[in-house]
């Protein structure tokens, strides 16, 4: 093994622990940073994202509202759970998780194997599931190299919104669309999807629930940027549909009656061309749920025809379907254009100790545009 610098035994981490008496509580620990094996490096962890995902994994739906700090040597936030949600997350009642899906920072220590050696000194992104700590040991295969001087910062969400962005359109094409809706379009990921979007020639039709967001999405180069705030929203949608022929929506939603709205725009600019039938056009019109942000039922009115399907699309089994060719081009796309077409925008910068500070954490709870919180485990 080597290494530029020494590696510490042990590390500060975040962990989460859901109680049989039905509190969720997120805590600072101290845990061990394991020798790296052959093909192992350590990464000296100086940034990691709160994205929406790892919310759940943080705080299982709690009432953050009424969370509350937790006196002790290394402080830990407490928020009461539902009856329904502790009885559903029964296999980690008890249990201590690790948290955070990814980050980004410096690889200080690596294994004997080639692959390991070729990252020494490099600034990496990762992905991990056990982020939020100051140091971890990582196979390579969970790292992406970046260029020298990337900021580690700038390399800290190079996995979870890059590559689901860029898997949209790879579906998008693999099911043979053409043009594709996102009902998220001023997140961190849609903002990457419409740079991707207009690099690529591909037409997007973005969704965003304020005025604010159409001139954000507007003064990035957007064409379609459609508010569901607005009167006009079903017009608008229809002629953004008109003008993209997009038939495949990616909804981050997921509760309420959008999907549908989605569907039923389609259909009409489907049914524009051909001949009358009751069963509706034969176009497929196909929205994704990717995501939970509204978590009621999705309210299908289904006055949209037949021709319409309606499913749910996760990142890791979209990787898992592509040939190793494929993921490694999506990698190194995203590498070569961290700074640029997959940049990501933070409201706030949070240290292990303020990620447990229940005023932080009421912030960072609530998923609002511009408002994510990047973690600093070095601060
Ligand atoms: N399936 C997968 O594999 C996968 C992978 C990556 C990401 N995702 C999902 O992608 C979504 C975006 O992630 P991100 O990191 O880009 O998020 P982000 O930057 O934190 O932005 C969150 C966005 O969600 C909007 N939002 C929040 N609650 C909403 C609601 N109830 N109705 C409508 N809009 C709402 C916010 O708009 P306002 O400012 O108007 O509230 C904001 O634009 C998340 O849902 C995430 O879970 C899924």
């Amino acid at each position: 093994m080597n290494h530029s610098t020494d590696v510490p035994a042990t590390t500060l981490e975040l962990r989460s622990t859901i109680s049989e008496d039905g509190n969720v509580t997120l805590g600072i620990r101290r845990g061990d940073v394991a020798a790296p094996g052959d093909d192992d490096v350590v990464v000296r962890i100086e940034a990691a994202p709160i994205n929406p995902s790892d919310l759940g994994m943080l705080f299982a739906m709690a009432d953050l509202d009424a969370a509350t700090a937790v006196d002790g040597e290394l402080p830990a936030v407490t928020a009461p759970l539902s009856d329904r949600v502790v009885a559903a997350m029964g296999a980690r009642v008890g249990k201590s998780m690790p948290v955070g899906n990814e980050g980004g920072g410096v690889v200080i220590a690596a294994g004997s194997s080639e692959a390991a050696q070729a990252l020494l000194g490099k600034v990496v992104g990762f992905l991990s599931g056990n982020a939020y700590a100051q140091f971890r040991t990582l196979n390579v295969a969970q790292c992406l190299a970046m260029a020298d001087g990337t900021d580690a910062a700038d390399a800290a969400a190079a996995f979870v919104n890059p590559l689901t962005a860029l898997g949209m359109v790879e579906t998008m094409k693999a099911e043979g669309h053409t043009a594709l809706v996102h009902t998220v379009g001023a997140s961190n990921l849609g903002q990457m999807l419409n740079r991707i979007c207009i690099a690529d020639g591909v037409g997007l039709v973005n969704i965003v629930r304020q005025p604010d967001h159409v001139a954000l999405l507007r003064s990035q180069g957007a064409e379609h940027v459609c508010d569901s705030s607005a009167d006009s929203f079903g017009a608008d949608l229809t002629e953004a549909l008109r003008a993209t022929g997009a038939t495949i929506a990616f909804d981050a939603i997921g509760g309420g009656t959008l999907a549908s709205t989605v569907l039923s725009c389609m259909e009409r600019v489907a049914g524009e061309s051909g001949g009358f039938s009751i069963y509706g056009s034969d176009t497929l019109k196909q929205v994704y749920i990717y995501g939970g942000l509204d978590r009621g039922p999705t309210e299908l009115r289904r006055d949209f025809g037949m021709t319409w399907a309606v499913g749910g699309w996760l990142l890791t089994p979209f990787l898992m379907k592509q040939t190793p060719e494929v993921v490694e081009r999506l990698r190194r796309r995203v590498a070569a254009e961290i700074t640029t077409t997959f940049a990501s925008t933070y409201g706030m910068r949070l240290s292990l100790h303020d990620a447990v500070d229940p005023d932080h954490v009421r912030r960072y709870g609530r998923v609002a545009t511009g408002e994510k919180a990047l973690l600093t485990p070095q601060a």
